[in-house]
């Protein structure tokens, strides 16, 4: 049964996995940047980029030692090549290409985004296709008919920021830490949904699309009108007229949970919209980082049983960035007798849909 090393190193995670076609994880190492980033409240690409080609080689020679084998016992290396930030797609896709061409081994230049269309395939093995699937990540937000490995139609997808993004952007401006989606998560939980009126971009639209820019805007003006302005009180000794502080109108909390309560309003007007539209689907799932909110996959289980669907979510550390999805991916691949050439170049940008129309009004990460 095909042994496949799978590589990750697209964002801020550098991992490395063995998967085996029977869906059994035999080892994985995941090194999370989130320290190095943290005091500039986002992934900054030169540091991610060194971060990976310091830590890769170690991390697949422990991944190996776990499992008790050795590069020669593996049958492919699957590594991301894309889309991503380059240079930490290089330093993966780069290190893929020697251990294939020195092991005499296939490589599989995986999409990123086909390792979460393809997770949740590793999880539940009666999971068939065709699928709806919200991916919901830090660089992208979208929703594809999944029809096979390689096999996408984009039905939506985000015509400014991803999800993730606006989850990342709302907590810095509510001073939360970086990344901000687990944060805005667990703030959210002491807030009131209904607290602060907080508006649902394209909701209703024809359009399929999503927007979140909006949103993340509302949040900053939220969070400057939070204190009401000062009452001017007269001094009872000094007779002057002071400013006195009044109490906030509502509370960080407050916003978070409103917040998430308008991003999850969206995700569910623009995600039954898609399932009319979608054709007969075996399940409605969700994959990505953003996946790993549980506010969200309740409203999106609740979707699915309105739908008479079934709902389908991976393991929370199968959404977030892992080389287990890339290794899987790589299996899907090699099971249709796919493989790369070691020539292949890695790419900043690449569509799963390379048919899909571009989303009016669209900025570059669509
Ligand atoms: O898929 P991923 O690990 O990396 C990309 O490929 O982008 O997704 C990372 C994104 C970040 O924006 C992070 O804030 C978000 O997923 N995220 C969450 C949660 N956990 C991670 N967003 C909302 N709620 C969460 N619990
Ligand atoms: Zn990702």
């Amino acid at each position: 049964m095909e042994i496949v090393l799978g590589i990750e190193s697209s964002c801020d995670e550098t991992a490395a996995a063995l998967v085996r076609a029977d869906r059994t994880v035999l080892a994985q190492h995941i090194a999370s940047q989130d320290d190095a980033h943290r005091p500039y409240g986002g992934v900054v690409p030169e540091i991610a980029a060194r971060a990976h080609a310091e830590r890769l080689t170690p991390l697949i020679e422990a991944t190996l030692a776990d499992a008790g084998m050795a590069l020669g016992d593996v049958d492919a290396i699957a590594a991301t090549a894309g889309p991503g930030l380059i240079g930490g797609v290089m330093v993966g896709l780069v290190t893929a290409k020697a251990l294939a061409m020195a092991s005499d081994k296939p490589l599989l230049a995986i999409n990123h985004l086909e390792g979460h269309a393809l997770s949740p395939r590793l999880a539940d093995p009666s999971l068939e296709f065709p699928y709806l699937l919200l991916l919901v990540s830090g660089g992208h937000c979208q929703l594809l008919l999944v029809q096979g490995a390689g096999r996408y139609r984009r039905l939506a997808t985000t015509i400014d920021d991803a999800l993730g993004e606006a989850f990342d952007k709302s907590a810095k401006l509510l001073g939360l830490g970086y990344p901000g989606g687990p944060a805005i998560e667990r703030l959210a939980l002491e807030g009131d949904p209904q607290a602060v009126s907080l508006p649902r971009p394209l909701m209703h639209s024809k359009e399929p699309h999503f927007s979140f820019a909006g949103l993340k805007s509302a949040v900053l003006r939220a969070k400057e009108a939070q204190m009401p302005p000062p009452i001017m009180l007269q001094g009872c000794v000094s007779g002057r007229v002071v400013p006195v502080a009044g109490k906030p109108a509502y509370s960080d909390a407050d916003i978070a949970a409103s917040f998430q309560q308008a991003a999850i309003d969206c995700l569910i007007d623009r995600t039954r919209r898609a399932l009319g539209v979608a054709g007969p689907v075996n399940a409605l799932v969700v994959a990505g980082g953003v996946a790993a909110n549980k506010a969200i996959r309740a409203a999106l289980e609740a979707l699915a049983s309105e739908h008479d669907l079934r709902f389908v979510a991976p393991p929370v550390a199968l959404c977030t960035d892992n080389a287990a999805m890339i290794a899987w991916a790589g299996i899907e691949r090699l099971s249709l007798g796919q493989s790369d050439p070691l020539d292949f170049v890695a790419r900043p940008r690449w569509p799963l849909d390379p048919d899909a129309a571009p989303a009016r009004g669209a900025g570059v990460k669509a």
